[in-house]
């Protein structure tokens, strides 16, 4: 086993019995991570959800299912890439995380961006684009579909699948295209990268 694994273990170790901050009080399960500690692509998500809370897996219900299809759809593999969220504890009524929690959280993300050390960060929806690229006034529907650097990183947002879930066309221009072909420009980028 690399260091890089054996520190993201114990990482994820420690976030099993974390109380930094309230949710560790009606979580079921800390959702950590799924995928490839060693992946070129790192999406992240807002945060778990009724099913992920349960399983202890990121992006496994509805959404994540939808997420999951267009990517083996596209041909990436369980390889290409590595699933985490703002915070690893599920919101009660599957609420947004406070600011709070997403601070309380941040330096196991922070870590498991270091450790993972991807090519190519995608931000999965609002909360996730909020967290990593400092400007109020971007919205998903702006931002999504660009490359954008801070502190040597590279960020890619796109739509969080549970939008998804209530547009079902595939027609150019629709929110599901736009979907695949952000998808398929992040595999692109990653090999360039
Ligand atoms: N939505 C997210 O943002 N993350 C998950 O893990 C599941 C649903």
């Amino acid at each position: 086993m690399t260091d890089t694994i054996k520190e993201l273990e114990k990482l994820h170790k420690n976030a099993l019995s974390c109380s930094k901050c309230t949710l560790c009080k009606e979580r079921t399960k800390v959702v950590f991570y799924d995928g490839n500690c060693t992946a070129p692509i790192l999406f992240i998500g807002e945060a778990p959800g009724k099913n992920e809370d349960e399983i202890g897996i990121p992006f496994i219900g509805r959404a994540g299912q939808l997420l999951r299809k267009f990517l083996y759809d596209i041909g990436y593999t369980k390889d290409d890439f590595y699933i985490a969220n703002t915070v690893k504890c599920r919101p009660p009524k599957n609420r947004k995380p406070t600011l709070e929690e997403k601070k309380a959280c941040r330096h196991y993300l922070d870590k498991q961006i270091e450790l993972v050390n991807p090519k190519i960060i995608v931000l999965v929806g609002s909360t996730a684009l909020e967290s990593f690229i400092n400007d109020k006034k971007l919205t998903i529907t702006k931002a999504r579909g660009k490359v954008f650097e801070v502190d040597k990183r590279k960020y890619f947002p796109i739509f969080h699948p549970s939008y998804l879930l209530r547009y079902h066309s595939l027609e150019p221009g629709k929110p599901r295209y736009l979907f695949k072909e952000d998808l398929i420009q992040i595999k692109k980028l990653a090999q360039k990268y």
